[in-house]
């Protein structure tokens, strides 16, 4: 899978350690920033990551920042986009499976990296259902 990620400056640790991981897996892995510590604005990273992921530049984006709110919420201004915050595995297969995330968001201050591990393998190997889902998130777009 071709994956986009980012994070701001609470995020960033666990997205670099996370690269390895996913290129250890096999993926390719397109690097969105930010890539070090100093304090940073989170919508500067989102949008070209969302960008990326509605113009299919890549398949599935994963987002990190301190609560993961202000990824997401950034995210989901885009029409493309279905970000999903999850904090636990049962959550992270959730957002593929009720809601086709096309973009995984993690809380990086509130959660361990075992445990970001374990939620990008389980959001990563989830398919969605459809069904009465599919006609639920295609009800999700505003009209403009
Ligand atoms: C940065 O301090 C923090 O506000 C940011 O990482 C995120 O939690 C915002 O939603």
């Amino acid at each position: 899978m071709k994956i986009g990620i980012c994070s701001d400056h609470a995020g960033v640790e666990y997205k670099t350690k996370l690269i390895s991981y996913l290129l250890g897996k096999g993926h390719e892995v397109v690097n969105f920033g930010t890539d070090s510590e100093e304090s940073v604005d989170y919508p500067d990273f989102a949008h070209p990551l969302a960008e990326a992921v509605e113009k299919g530049e890549v398949d599935r984006g994963i987002a990190l920042c301190g609560t993961g709110n202000g990824m997401a919420i950034t995210l989901n201004h885009h029409r493309g986009i279905r970000a999903g915050l999850a904090w636990n595995t049962a959550i992270a297969g959730l957002i593929r499976r009720h809601n086709d995330a096309n973009v995984l968001v993690m809380p990086a201050r509130f959660i361990s990296y075992r445990m970001a591990v374990s939620i990008v393998r389980t959001y990563l190997t989830t398919e969605f259902e459809g069904g009465r889902h599919l006609r639920r998130i295609a009800k999700i777009p505003v009209a403009q």
